[in-house]
Order: structure tokens, then C-alpha cells, then sequence
């Protein structure tokens, strides 16, 4: 599980900016490139303020929904037009829509021709990528994730060919996130460095961003939930998704997601709030099988513990004490579905198989009975 000489390969965009006021240097950028039909993927809430970019008149799609759907892509990419750079100016939704519309567009292709791994044709248009969440790490990977409604099952999408050309991660973009998304979107930063610190596919390469990143969140994420102008609070958990999103890369999540998704496909739950209701559950059933990587996880956070139930009592404080109320009976998800939810789960191969341990489908029923 940890041999310092087994192969990896990390891919990250040729350019990243970080830190306060970088977002100034993006109208630069696009001149420089030669591009001169920008487009902007963007929630409403970014939308809003497009202004910020600097870039005058731009074509713009401003509807994009929280964990979005086969119907909002294909809006996306029908108002991409005669588009030569692609903007994804939000959270993981509007920048996973950013990355499926730069190599849609102009095609006839649609979500089901490139999705899965390597499918996605080269890409024609440029891509930038300028988070407002920090939980994600979108802007710096190659995957994006779209529901279709007619499985209620997360398609992912993956290719070298939606990697950014320019991310920018001006953590001043992120003050305006209110308390409650902080705190979810900063536990997904978090639970991308857990999972994948733990994963069976774990390497050493990695273990150091994960690690760090997990810390970071344990020492800014209940400073920025607190005060959200926090700006020294927002650069470090910015800096934690990035390192969330590196994690994700070559590793990848394991069943803090698996088991989270059917939370947010089936029920709706915002993508954060879901791995904080699961995050305790999978990491206490996994101490067992990795008890030196957990150990360090919770001393990370500032709540150390040792054996399942501490462990799962620790990390259930760490959520609740950034204000996330942890009973999955609270948000409308109704008892008698949670065998379909862990039904769908179980079947989330690409995730669970690198899992330390084997999770049947009893015990993720079990994980969502306890849970509620
Ligand atoms: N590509 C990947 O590797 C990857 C990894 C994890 C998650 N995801 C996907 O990302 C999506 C979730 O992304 P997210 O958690 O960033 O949430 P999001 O993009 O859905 O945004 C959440 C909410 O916050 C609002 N918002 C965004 N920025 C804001 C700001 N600066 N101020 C105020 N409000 C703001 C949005 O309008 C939205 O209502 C899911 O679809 C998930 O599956 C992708
Ligand atoms: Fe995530």
C-alpha cells in the first residue's frame, strides 16, 4: 500500500495562479492567448458579478444548478456559440460544465459518446478555471460529474483533454460563501485529502498534499465559517481543494463519496452536506484496516481519537462544531429508501474497489441507518 517506487503519474494544469488579487491577471491572459470569443459557464450567484473577471462583454451561460444535470449541459453547451475559450467561473458545478462544454461544443457528440475515461475528443476551445468555492478541486483536475436523471446516477467524465489551460484561485472570490456552504464544500475539501490518504491506490506522492491539506482544513475551516472575511482563513482552505483536487487525480475518493452520492443524486443533498453526513461513518469503519492514517487524520483536525467509536464520535464533533446538523433524518431523506441508496452505492465500483476495507451492501445500510 505504500511503496515509495511504485509508478503514478500527476497531470495539473501548466498554469496556476493562486492567491488574493490573481484574478486581476486573467484579461492579460486571454489577450495574450489571442482569444477573443470568451464564454462563462457560471451559477447565478457568479453570474451576478461576471463584472469581476474584467473582460467587458462576454457570451454567457449563468444558470448553471447545484449539482447539475444531462438538461443543464446540454443548455451549456447550445449557448457556447462560436466560442474560442471557455470559462468556468464558479464552484465544482459551473467548472465541471466548463469542462464537459470544452470539448462538446461545436461537436455532435453528447455526454454518453466521452464519458468514462479517455473518451473526450482534443480539445479545439481554450479552458480556465477560477473556483468560488473552496471544496472542489475541480479547476485543477481532469473529471467532471453530471447526473442523468434517468439512472439518478453521477456520470463521470474523464480525459487529459478537460484539464485547464489557466486555473485561478483567487481565495477572495470565496468570501461571500455563506457559513453553511463553507463548512460542506471545506468538508469535501477535506474528505478528497481522507480518502484518498487511506485509499488502497494511496502513494506516498500524494500522502504529502493530502496530509497537508487535511491540516489546513483542521486549522481555517471553523475560522472561515465563523467569520467569513477571513481572508487568511479562505487562502488556506483554497489551498486545501487544490491540494483535495491533486489528491484526486491518480487516487481518488473511496467510500466517503460512494456512499455520499446517493444522498445527493437520489435526494438532492449539496454535495458537501452529503460526504459531512457520511465522512465519520467510513472513516471510523475504516480505522481498523489503516489505524496509523486515521490516527493522523484526526490529530489533523484537532480531535484525535483512537478505535471506530471515538473515531466516529470525533469527526461527528469536528462537522457539528462548524454548524452542519449530522442526522440524516433532518434533510428530508425518507427512511424507507435507504436500501435503494445503499443498493445504488454498493454498485459504485470505481470508487468502492480501491476502499481498505470491503463494504457489503448490509453494512452501508447499516452506515445509513446509523447515520439517520
Ligand atoms: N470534478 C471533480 O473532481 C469534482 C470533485 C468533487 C465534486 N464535484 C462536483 O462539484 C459539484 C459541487 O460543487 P460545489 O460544492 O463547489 O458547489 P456548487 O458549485 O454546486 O455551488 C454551491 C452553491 O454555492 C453558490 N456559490 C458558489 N460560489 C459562491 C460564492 N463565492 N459566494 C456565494 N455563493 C456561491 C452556488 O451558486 C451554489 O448555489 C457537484 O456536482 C460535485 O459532484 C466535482
Ligand atoms: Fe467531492
Amino acid at each position: 500500500m505504500q511503496a515509495i517506487d511504485k509508478a503514478i503519474e500527476i497531470q495539473r494544469p501548466p498554469v496556476v495562479r493562486f492567491g488574493v488579487g490573481t484574478l486581476d491577471s486573467l484579461a492579460g491572459w486571454i489577450a495574450q492567448q489571442g482569444y477573443r470569443a470568451p464564454f462563462v459557464v457560471a451559477d447565478p450567484v457568479n453570474a451576478a458579478r461576471i463584472d469581476r473577471l474584467g473582460l467587458g462583454e462576454v457570451t454567457l451561460f449563468g444558470e448553471v444548478v447545484p449539482e447539475p444535470d444531462l438538461t443543464n449541459l446540454s443548455q451549456a453547451v447550445a449557448a457556447a456559440g462560436a466560442a474560442d475559450v471557455v470559462i468556468g467561473f464558479g464552484g465544482g458545478s459551473a467548472m465541471d460544465l466548463a469542462k464537459l462544454v470544452a470539448v462538446l461544443a461545436g461537436t455532435d457528440l453528447g455526454l454518453h459518446d466521452i464519458s468514462g475515461p479517455n473518451r473526450a475528443p482534443a480539445r479545439k476551445l481554450g479552458l480556465v478555471q477560477i473556483p468560488t468555492t473552496a471544496g472542489t478541486g475541480s479547476e485543477v483536475g481532469t473529471r467532471a460529474l453530471v447526473t442523468d436523471p434517468a439512472t439518478m446516477a453521477k456520470v463521470a467524465t474523464e480525459s487529459v483533454h478537460m484539464l485547464a489551460d489557466l486555473a485561478i484561485i483567487d481565495p477572495a472570490l470565496t468570501v461571500s460563501v455563506p457559513p453553511h456552504v463553507t463548512a460542506a464544500t471545506g468538508v469535501d475539501a477535506m474528505a478528497h485529502c481522507v480518502e484518498a490518504y487511506t485509499s488502497r491506490r494511496a502513494h506516498p506522492l500524494i500522502d504529502a498534499y493530502a496530509l497537508q491539506g487535511i491540516e489546513l482544513v483542521g486549522k481555517y475551516l471553523r475560522r472561515a465559517v465563523e467569520n467569513g472575511e477571513d481572508l487568511e482563513a479562505r487562502a488556506g482552505l483554497a489551498l486545501a481543494a487544490f491540494y483535495g483536487g491533486v489528491c484526486l487525480g491518480p487516487v481518488n475518493t473511496t467510500s466517503g463519496h460512494a456512499v455520499a452520492y446517493p444522498l445527493g443524486t437520489r435526494h438532492k443533498l449539496p454535495h458537501g452536506i452529503a460526504n459531512a453526513l457520511i465522512f465519520p461513518h467510513t472513516l471510523a469503519a475504516n480505522a481498523a484496516a489503516a489505524p496509523e492514517k486515521t490516527r493522523a487524520i484526526c490529530a489533523a483536525l484537532g480531535c484525535p481519537a483512537e478505535g471506530v467509536d471515538a473515531v466516529r464520535a470525533a469527526a461527528t464533533a469536528f462537522c457539528e462544531g462548524l454548524g452542519l446538523d449530522m442526522r440524516l433524518s433532518a434533510y428530508g431523506v425518507p427512511e424507507e429508501d435507504l436500501p435503494n441508496m445503499a443498493r445504488d452505492a454498493h454498485a459504485i465500483r470505481r470508487l468502492l474497489d480501491w476502499n481498505p476495507i470491503d463494504l457489503s451492501e448490509a453494512e452501508i445500510l447499516a452506515i445509513y441507518r446509523t447515520a439517520f
